[in-house]
């Protein structure tokens, strides 16, 4: 992900986890409204949700990385967090994607519509593993760290 950097952002851990959440929620949201516009042929409307969605995406992986991930493995090894590294491995291609559904947009190519499903689905099951299993598991070791 070229061009501009992002740094990740200061606050408190628990803080961290809680802006991630609920940028989920942004996320699923703007993806909510790409699919509404691919659903209407609204090509211009899907380039614009996503082109919203971008620089949220960008700093967001980037907290959950040098933060999140970088703490995990720091407590836990590689092996230990196998799982976590996993499902930030999904990153890439959830951003391929969001190029590509972008690219199809574009060229007003109809054929999005099962590409933007696809990016639907990912999103989703990616935000679930990370509030289902990585942050409550990365809030442990946190909290193992830091003992109030
Ligand atoms: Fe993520
Ligand atoms: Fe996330």
């Amino acid at each position: 992900m070229p061009e501009m950097r992002y740094l990740p952002r200061e606050m408190p851990f628990d803080e961290l986890i809680k802006v991630l959440v609920a940028e989920h929620a942004v996320m699923s949201e703007g993806l909510g409204r790409m699919r509404e516009a691919a659903e209407r042929k609204d090509f211009e409307g899907v380039s614009l949700a996503l082109k919203q969605l971008d620089p949220v995406f960008r700093q967001h992986i980037v907290d959950e990385e040098a933060q999140i991930l970088r703490l995990l493995i720091g407590e836990l090894g590689l092996k230990g967090a196998e799982d976590e590294i996993k499902v930030f491995q999904q990153h890439r291609p959830i951003y391929r994607l969001m190029q590509t559904v972008s690219e199809l947009a574009s060229k007003e190519v109809a054929g999005l519509a099962s590409e933007q499903l696809r990016l639907n689905v990912l999103f989703d099951n990616h935000a679930r593993a990370e509030e289902g299993r990585v942050f409550p598991r990365a809030l442990r070791c946190f909290g193992q760290k830091h003992p109030s």
